[in-house]
């Protein structure tokens, strides 16, 4: 795919033309009629509209912008994604985007990449191992206006939306197919093609680390052994270490504390967290940003086995804490804070976010169009936040109530994994608050994404299945620490 800015469109393009306070150049009579109706209509209500319209052979797709910073990139995202769906359905391969007629999407950054990761982020199509695959692509996308556009806007955009379809590509990948092993050799491929480093720790070296709660939960998987992926882009000089932590279970059975067959037959997603971070440092990298990231991920299947970790063990950690289990359902904090000590104590790692499908609380608490968020801190979750309104992925914060931490209070270990009464509640805060207790007194972000991990009803900027969530949230999160 060609992203480009251009002067004037040529005879083969298909058109999208955005509207707003600025110059509309007239396409057809239609076009223009078109839009001033709904230049009107936005005086009534609403940021955005848009509509569609075969004028000839060519599909002309209008968004109608409300000038005077009624837009935000989260309204322009959802706007764009719509009018490219169609382009998409309609099989438009030239598209030519006029940008002028709402001039602050060419002025603004953030307005400008929003746009700008549309085309790849509408052109993936999860077609599974389908014989006869759908394939299609936007082959040109050229942005005509009379704006200086930077070349380092386009990629930027184009690095985060290609970071979000490898995260989905990974996500989408089966547990049959998928392992800790080919999880780590993905992200070595990727590590080469795109210029970060990869560290791949197998079962002996992560007994040598002394990762005994990663390791429990990995035992019950014997023919897909864990694997911690480490990846490094260092070139922040003095700036902080940032730790992108992603969850990495290739498939959640439940363990002993089994699933039922409706909540485990998607359950090869619950290493979308890891596919998130993988899928942030390649953007990282191509990026060249001035950061310091450190992605780590503990990847292991939680399975059922003779010797699989059990409801009633106690376990040690990396941190030397000891854990009661009582759900091994309840694996990926278990799993995830001997990442975050390893984090601490073997790569001093300054900043921690974490991004993890942890718990299935996260959708009932917020709903499937926000992750559930939690921060230690005001400072952190400013960069948070900042990142979530560049990357259009969707943050709600709750509180680290520390009342909620007595019902991870064990009399026989120093925490359990999960409280013993199924009516206290809060279930996305106790995944939270069990791992707040390694974070060694850093900053520190938990992005619970269970709530948006995968959409049946795909919206339009995705395709049915794994959305990519959190890539781009991740860079945007590494890069607000730029040195
Ligand atoms: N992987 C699941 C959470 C999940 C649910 C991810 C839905 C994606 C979609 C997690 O490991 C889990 O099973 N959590 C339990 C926690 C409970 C046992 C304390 C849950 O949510 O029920
Ligand atoms: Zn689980
Ligand atoms: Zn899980």
């Amino acid at each position: 795919m060609i992203i480009e800015t251009v002067n004037r469109a040529s005879d083969a393009d298909h058109y999208l033309v955005f509207a707003g306070s600025g110059a509309v150049p007239s396409i057809s009579p239609e076009v223009d009629r078109a839009i001033a109706l709904m230049s009107k209509e936005l005086e009534k209500s609403g940021d955005v509209k848009t509509i569609q319209m075969p004028i000839g052979d060519r599909l002309v797709s209008v968004a109608a912008v409300k000038a005077d910073d009624g837009i935000t990139p989260r309204k322009l995202h959802l706007a764009a994604a719509k009018a490219f769906k169609t382009l998409k359905e309609y099989k438009a391969e030239d598209i030519a985007i006029y940008l002028d007629g709402a001039p602050d999407i060419a002025r603004e950054r953030a307005l400008f990449e929003t746009v700008a990761r549309m085309p790849e982020l509408v052109s993936y199509t999860n077609n599974g191992r389908k014989s006869h695959p759908k394939i299609f692509s936007f082959r040109s996308v050229k942005f005509i206006t009379e704006q200086n556009i930077a070349r380092e806007w386009i990629d930027s955009a184009t690095f985060c939306a290609e970071g979000t379809v490898i995260a989905r590509t990974l996500a989408n990948e089966r547990a049959d197919s998928q392992t800790p092993e080919t999880l780590a050799a993905s992200a070595a491929d990727l590590g080469k093609k795109y210029g970060f480093e990869v560290e791949v720790f197998d079962k002996a070296a992560i007994e040598k680390l002394g990762m005994h709660a990663f390791l429990a939960v990995g035992r019950g998987g014997h023919d897909a052994p864990p694997a911690l992926i480490v990846m490094r882009h260092l070139k922040g000089g003095d700036a902080p270490r940032i730790a992108l932590i992603g969850k990495g279970i290739v498939y959640d059975s439940g363990g002993y504390s089994l699933k039922p067959n409706a909540s485990m037959k998607n359950m090869y997603v619950d290493m979308a967290g890891g596919a998130a971070v993988i899928g942030a440092m390649t953007a990282i990298a191509r990026s060249d940003l001035a950061v310091n990231a450190i992605a780590i991920i503990a990847a292991c299947e939680n399975k059922l086995a003779h010797d699989a970790y059990k409801p009633g063990d106690i376990i040690s950690s990396m941190a030397g804490k000891s854990i009661e289990i009582t759900n091994t359902d309840a694996e990926g904090r278990v799993t995830l804070v001997d990442a975050i000590t390893y984090a601490i104590r073997n790569e001093k790692c300054d900043i921690l976010f974490d991004i993890a499908t942890l718990t299935g609380a996260a959708r009932g608490a917020v709903g499937k169009f926000s992750s559930a968020v939690f921060a230690t801190d005001d400072d952190i979750f400013g960069h948070l936040k900042t990142a979530s309104t560049l990357s259009c992925e969707k943050v709600w914060r709750l509180d680290l109530d520390d009342e909620m931490a007595s019902c991870l209070k064990s009399p026989v270990a120093d925490s359990r994994n999960s409280t013993a009464s199924t009516t206290d509640g809060g279930g996305s805060i106790l995944g939270a608050l069990f791992m707040l207790d390694y974070t060694e007194g850093k900053p520190w972000v938990h992005v619970d994404m269970a709530s948006v991990s995968q959409r049946d009803d795909a919206p339009a900027f995705s395709s049915p299945g794994a959305t990519g969530y959190g890539a781009a949230l991740a860079y945007h999160f590494a890069k607000s620490y730029s040195r």
